[in-house]
Order: structure tokens, then C-alpha cells, then sequence
């Protein structure tokens, strides 16, 4: 049964954060000194969250990705892969990772049956790396880009966030380390996502710049035919190498968008850009049946409307989305409790 909201869009991909813990801390998207942790307690077990992605599978859910914070963070997340694994109703399920503690983890991963896997990299260089996430770790994540490249997942794809002036010089090493190490590199426009304090505009290197700038380099790029639902648009260079632009902040997509998120304390977010969401911990720790959660689930996706990156594409003098201080009030408003 596929569950359609208000502009016709089905619900078709969960992505379930699994910690909001993070060993990194990206100028994107954790700039600040101090943040506000969710309380242990309220972090759902692997039993839990195989319970609620039953009612999201029942209802139309065919697409999985685990994300964070940092998912490894999160103790025997193989276990939880295998869960979800097992459920046939699943036809993709990937993981989203910053790559530090991936080395030791990717094998196990793979084995527990993670089909795909995404590794954030937004610089090659060691210092750079530290200034933008400020732990010294770009070895211990270009060791887990190479386990996860030999550890057979069906695809290996690398998500860098492009910075004017941080990181934007580095578009054509990014995308020839892509190749070495077989990963299509999307490139992802700085976003004014909760969380992301320090955002302006003017430190956005937009996709038409993006392509300029390898246009620049490789010659004429042609644009890959067939764009689904997803936020990559993909392009091809004339070797026959592919790569993605994320254009989430100049051209969004929010038209074909099918995605939800669940928070690793059980908060249903239906856009990137909402407010607020529907509690499901609530429900499910009272007992509440699997058609009991999908009917919620129905009810509040038939009344979806949410654009947010269209409706912040309208805003007239754009600044941070979320003030500091809202933040630290609600932890679920950033961008490392929601996922990416
Ligand atoms: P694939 O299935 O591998 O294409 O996954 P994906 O591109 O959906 O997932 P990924 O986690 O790699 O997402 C990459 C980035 O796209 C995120 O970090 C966000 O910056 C952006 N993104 C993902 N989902 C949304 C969304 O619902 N809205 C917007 N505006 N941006 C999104
Ligand atoms: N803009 C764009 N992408 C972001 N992410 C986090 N913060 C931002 C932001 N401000 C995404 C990146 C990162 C993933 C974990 O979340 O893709 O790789
Ligand atoms: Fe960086 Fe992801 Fe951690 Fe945010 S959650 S600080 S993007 S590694």
C-alpha cells in the first residue's frame, strides 16, 4: 500500500538515526563548543526500531538508510543490520558515515547485509581536515573509504559539502580520489539546515558554479538521463566518470521528495526543514501494535504538505534557519539529531 500526502508524494524512505553523538564536529553542521545530548533513556533499542520500521514497511516503505550523528557511535550496529537486513520488504538499506571508525567496522557491516554505504569527505588535506571538523582523523577515515571499497558493497559513494574559500579548491582531487578508490563523489551545497550556524550565502558554491568550475577542467559535462526521487542529480565527465551535484539550497527538490526521518529517541520528522514531528516512542512503549503505528504514520503523511528548502529558497533575507539558542532549547532541531 503506498501512502500518498498532499502533493501526491509517496512515503517510500525512512532514514533512521541511530545516535546523535558524533566523534567529528563539522563546520556544517556542529560549529558551536557545547551541545545538548538526548537523554540515554529516551534512545530506542534495535528492538524498538525494528518494531517501528514494520509499521513504515507496512505502509509503503521500501528504501532504509541508517545515519547518525555518527552511526558507528553506536554499540554492535551490525546487530541492527542484520535486523533490518532479514525484512524483505526492504529493497535498499544504507548506511551514512563520516568514515573514522569504519576500518574495523566495514566488513562486518557488509556481512551483516548493508547493501550500500556513503562516506562524508569534504578534504584530502590533513589540516584542512582538522580546521573543518576538528579532530585530526583524515587517516582513519581514508583507511575506512579503502575497507569499504574492498568489502563489496554494492555502491561506495562519497558526500562532500562545498564551502567558498574552505574547501572549494578541491572539486578535481575530490573527484579523482573518487576514482581511485571506485566511489561516485556527489558534491552538496552548503545548506542552511538547523545546526548550521555559522551559514551564510555567500559561502555557498552553488551547483551552476560547481559545474563551471569542472567544466573548466574535464570539458563539456553531460548530465546523466533518469533523475528519480533522489536529491543527486548525476553527470558525466567525457572519460566516463560519474559524479552528483546536491543543489538542496539553490534548486530544490522537494517536489519528488519521498523521504522521512525518524531521531534516535523515536521522532517522526517529515521534512529536514520541520519544526516539529510526530512522537512515536510514546506509542510504542505504550504498547501500541504495529497497524496502530501505521495508521498514525498514514494519518500524518496524507496531511503532509512541507517544502521546507523551497519555501527557505523564498525567504527573503536568508540567515541561519534556527537562532542558537532554539537549539539548545530542542536538541531535535539540528541537523546531527535528524541525520543529514
Ligand atoms: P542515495 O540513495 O545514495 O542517493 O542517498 P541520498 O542522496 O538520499 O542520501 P545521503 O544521505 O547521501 O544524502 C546526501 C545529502 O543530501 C544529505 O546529507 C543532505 O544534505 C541532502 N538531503 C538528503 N535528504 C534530503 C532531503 O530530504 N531534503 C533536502 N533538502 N536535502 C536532503
Ligand atoms: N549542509 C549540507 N549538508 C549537510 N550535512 C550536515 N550539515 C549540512 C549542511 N549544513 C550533511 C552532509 C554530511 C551529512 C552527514 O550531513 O552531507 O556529509
Ligand atoms: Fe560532521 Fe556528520 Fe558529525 Fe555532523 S554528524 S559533525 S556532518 S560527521
Amino acid at each position: 500500500m503506498l501512502t500518498v500526502d498532499r502533493f501526491d508524494r509517496p512515503l517510500r524512505s525512512l532514514r533512521i538515526s541511530v545516535t546523535d553523538r558524533c566523534n567529528l564536529r563539522c563546520q556544517y553542521c556542529m560549529p558551536e563548543t557545547d551541545y545538548v545530548w538526548l537523554p540515554r533513556e529516551s534512545i530506542l533499542t534495535f528492538e524498538e526500531t525494528a518494531s517501528v520500521v514494520d509499521a513504515f514497511t507496512s505502509v509503503g516503505v521500501d528504501r532504509v538508510r541508517i545515519t547518525g550523528g555518527e552511526p558507528l557511535l553506536r554499540r554492535n550496529l551490525p546487530q541492527l543490520v542484520e535486523q533490518l537486513a532479514a525484512k524483505p520488504a526492504i529493497a535498499d538499506l544504507s548506511l551514512t558515515t563520516n568514515g573514522v571508525l569504519l576500518r574495523d567496522q566495514a566488513a562486518a557491516l557488509r556481512a551483516a547485509g548493508l547493501h550500500r554505504i556513503t562516506v562524508s569527505l569534504d578534504t584530502l588535506k590533513g589540516d584542512r581536515f582538522r580546521e573543518l571538523a576538528r579532530f585530526n582523523e583524515l587517516p582513519a577515515v581514508l583507511a575506512g573509504i579503502d575497507a569499504a571499497s574492498r568489502a563489496g558493497f554494492a555502491s561506495l559513494k562519497i558526500d562532500t559539502v562545498v564551502m567558498r574559500n574552505r574547501n572549494d579548491d578541491e572539486l578535481v582531487p575530490l573527484i579523482e580520489f573518487g576514482k581511485s578508490v571506485g566511489a561516485e563523489v556527489r558534491f552538496i551545497e552548503y545548506m542552511d539546515v538547523g545546526g548550521a550556524t555559522h551559514w551564510s550565502m555567500d559561502a555557498v558554491l552553488s551547483r551552476q558554479e560547481i559545474l563551471a568550475r569542472l567544466a573548466s577542467v574535464y570539458g563539456p559535462i553531460a548530465a546523466v538521463e533518469g533523475r528519480d526521487s533522489a536529491p543527486a542529480e548525476r553527470f558525466q565527465l567525457h572519460d566516463g566518470t560519474t559524479f552528483g551535484i546536491i543543489a538542496s539550497t539553490t534548486e530544490p527538490f522537494c517536489a519528488a521528495c519521498d523521504r522521512s526521518r525518524l531521531t534516535a529517541d523515536g521522532l517522526w520528522l517529515l521534512c529536514l526543514y520541520a519544526r516539529g514531528g510526530l512522537d512515536l516512542r510514546r506509542p510504542l512503549r505504550e504498547g501500541a501494535t504495529r497497524d496502530e503505528i501505521a495508521r498514525l504514520i498514514t494519518t500524518v503523511w496524507s496531511m503532509r504538505a512541507d517544502r521546507g528548502a523551497e519555501e527557505r529558497l523564498g525567504a527573503a533575507a536568508r540567515e541561519p534557519f534556527i537562532p542558537v539558542a532554539a537549539l539548545k532549547r530542542d536538541a531535535h532541531l539540528e541537523m546531527h539529531t535528524r541525520g543529514g
